[in-house]
């Protein structure tokens, strides 16, 4: 059996992802790059600092500015999505999470925070969640960011457990990259389009209990990926 179950936070756990793409377009929209949906594909999971490098590759503006300007750039859009997350409570935890995290820890499976987020912490505040999670990764003591594995293998480390005991759940292409490197094992929050058709998907956070993981986690050989 799983040991460890470690989450990614925006788009698994609460929308905040939705409030992240909302600031990258509105500080877009201030340098003239246009960034949709599915440009945003790219940016989900990616640290503030490569996704704002992404942003500025994609509007030709790589060279354009200055050291300084860039870190103003990357406050701005914190300052923003900050402001946006001000109203997070616990009834924007996603359908299904809670139920989930609650029969973990009575379970005694170990939880971690793998998120690239430097809000993380805050938002598990706001949600009253904290206490469900036995670590949480500080994005900022990593070499590499996602899609590099990491803050996987940090997180089931910190819990004291194999990373291969451990399941990593995801909504973000460079995430899934990112556990999979890391030998745990994975499962996607979305499309196949989005996330590929070689690992197991769900649409909604809803199907995530405990006893369907343990399902998965008994078929995991009948997945091939690499
Ligand atoms: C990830 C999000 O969880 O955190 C990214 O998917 C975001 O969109 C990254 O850029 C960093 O977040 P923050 O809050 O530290 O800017
Ligand atoms: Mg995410």
């Amino acid at each position: 059996m799983f040991q460890g179950v470690l989450f990614d936070l925006d788009g698994v756990i609460t929308d905040t992802a939705d409030y992240h793409y909302k600031a990258w377009k509105k500080l877009g929209e201030e340098l003239g790059i246009t960034i949709d949906r599915a440009f945003n594909e790219q940016l989900k999971g990616v640290s503030r600092e490569d996704s704002l490098r992404l942003i500025l590759a994609h509007g030709n503006q790589s060279d354009t500015h200055s050291e300084a300007e860039f870190a103003a750039l990357a406050q701005r859009k914190n300052d923003n999505y900050v402001e946006m997350i001000q109203q997070v409570s616990p009834k924007d935890v996603f359908p299904g999470i809670l139920a989930l995290l609650q029969e973990l820890k009575s379970n005694n499976i170990k939880t971690a925070l793998a998120s690239a987020s430097k809000n993380g912490p805050v938002l598990l505040d706001k949600m009253a969640i904290a206490d469900y999670f036995d670590t949480i990764v500080d994005p900022a003591s990593l070499k590499a960011g996602k899609p590099a594995p990491d803050i996987f293998i940090a997180a089931a480390d910190q819990l004291g457990v194999s990373v291969e005991k451990c399941i990593g759940i995801e909504d973000a292409k460079a995430g899934i990259i990112a556990i999979k490197k890391s030998g745990a094992f994975p499962i996607g929050v979305g499309l196949a389009e989005d996330l590929g058709s070689d690992i197991p998907l769900v649409s909604t956070t809803a199907e995530l209990s405990l006893s369907f993981l343990e399902k998965l986690w008994g078929n995991k050989d009948d997945y091939h990926y690499s």
